[in-house]
């Protein structure tokens, strides 16, 4: 069989890493992919957003799945536009995708399904935000543009008036574009986050284990958002008692209620959670794999991934065994290029993954890399590399990631010192 991953970041080094292990997988391609993805798989230079050239490569290459990585061709309709080219492809459509294209949607999803989410309202306007804010009782806010914002979208304020400067963000300056024409007001939580994500055709899950990212740039949480800069899996912060809560309670009703709005969706449920003090509550869905979530939780899946998306296409899911698990944890650091989340140059060399390459239990995914004429590998993003390692305790994964990030180097590289403490200190 022949696979065609779809984007260029480390989720999908890991997605093509773990499709090439399959048995039933005789060669797997990635669009556009990086210097990572060249070395597992075939790199193919198309862009994850021209659609014609990715349908025509899939016919005439004959791929027999696609995988879709990121949630910009999911939501601009790349599933819409493989299925009426009759190809089979793994992820929802633009309808179901608006799950996480857009945050009134997910509201009004997780409200019909009776899921636990943050007390919220739907604005057009400054003016009327404005006045919701003054008049409220409230201290705290969470102020989100409806639309797609690279991540950027969602202002945490710590009072009225930075909630006022959040809405003129949004409004007047138009910081996030025609994403923040509608944006909504929700009540601040507290507590630890976790990613919970299922894999589903629309009828059965398979909730994969709970995981957890580290959103904030520097150690400590301090900093400014980023695409995450660490992850670890499985996070005991969701017991098994919780994950079944979690089941139960958000992940089948949100599937349920979708079907019931004919919007059924098939690929990856990911609810991102806030563990407060009176029980887990939905922050947002993504319509996807988590980027770095992802690479910890395929380090850890046996079960042949290959088999489970299929299924997923073919409405199948319930015919399969339940997911085959390492039981060691795995430990993500990101590292990253200086001025991340910011601006960032490209084009450093990389030192040192032909050493690190040969370390039992640690991959390295290569996320913003590409390589040069003469075969060098360069910088090209802001995230570029995930370390995972695999260990018998989280402590000796994390060790071991650490271990492998430290022979690894280029102008201005850094990454957190500090991903899995939250897991470590717990369970001390
Ligand atoms: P989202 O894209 O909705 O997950 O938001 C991004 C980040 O904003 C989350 O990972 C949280 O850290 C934070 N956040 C979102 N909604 C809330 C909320 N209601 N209360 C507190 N923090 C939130
Ligand atoms: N790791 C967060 C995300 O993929 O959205």
């Amino acid at each position: 069989m022949k696979v065609l991953v779809v984007g260029s970041g480390g989720r999908e080094h890991a997605l093509a890493w773990k499709l090439s292990q399959s048995s039933l997988v005789d060669k797997v391609y990635v669009a556009p992919g990086n210097a990572g993805t060249q070395l597992d798989a075939e790199n193919v230079p198309i862009s994850e957003l021209d659609f014609p050239k990715l349908i025509d490569f899939a016919k005439t290459q004959r791929i027999d799945l696609t995988v879709v990585g990121p949630e910009g061709p999911l939501s601009r309709g790349i599933v819409d536009a493989f299925e009426e080219n009759g190809l089979r492809i793994f992820g929802p459509n633009a309808k179901s995708a608006q799950l996480e294209a857009s945050k009134i949607f997910c509201k009004k999803t997780l409200t019909k399904a009776l899921a636990p989410t943050a007390r919220y309202q739907v604005f057009q306007g400054a003016e009327e935000a404005y006045d919701y804010i003054r008049s409220s009782d409230e201290g705290r806010f969470v102020v989100k543009a409806d639309g797609l914002a690279a991540g950027k979208g969602v202002i945490v304020c710590h009072n009225k008036l930075e909630a006022e400067d959040a809405v003129r963000v949004i409004c007047e300056e138009r910081a996030f574009g025609s994403a923040g024409d509608r944006f909504i007001i929700e009540e601040c939580l507290d507590g630890q986050e976790a990613s919970v994500l299922a894999i589903t055709d629309g009828h059965t899950i398979m909730t994969l284990q709970p995981a957890q990212d580290h959103k904030a740039a520097y150690d400590g949480d301090k900093g400014p958002n980023t695409g995450g800069m660490g992850a670890y899996c499985p996070a005991s912060l969701v017991d098994s008692r919780k994950l079944q809560w979690i089941e139960e309670n958000v992940l089948l009703p949100t599937v349920y209620t979708l079907n019931r709005m004919e919007t059924p969706f098939k690929g990856v449920l990911y609810a991102g959670l806030m563990m407060t003090p009176t029980g887990p509550q939905v922050l947002e869905y993504n319509a996807r794999f988590g980027d770095p979530e992802c690479q910890p939780l395929l380090s850890r899946l046996r079960s042949d991934l290959f088999t489970v998306m299929q299924a997923t296409v073919d409405e199948e899911l319930d015919k399969l065994e339940p997911l085959d698990w390492d039981p060691r944890p795995a430990v993500c650091v990101v590292m990253a290029s200086e001025g991340y989340p910011g601006s960032y140059a490209k084009g450093h060399e990389i030192f040192g993954l032909d050493e690190v390459a040969k370390t039992p239990d640690v991959k390295v995914f290569h996320a913003g890399t590409t390589i040069d004429a003469s075969g060098v590998v360069r910088t090209n993003g802001g995230r570029v590399l995930d370390v995972v390692a695999l260990g018998d305790t989280v402590a000796q994964a994390k060790a071991k990631a650490y271990e492998a990030v430290k022979k690894i180097s280029w102008n201005g590289s850094w990454y957190r010192t500090d991903v899995a403490d939250k897991e470590i200190n717990a369970n001390r």
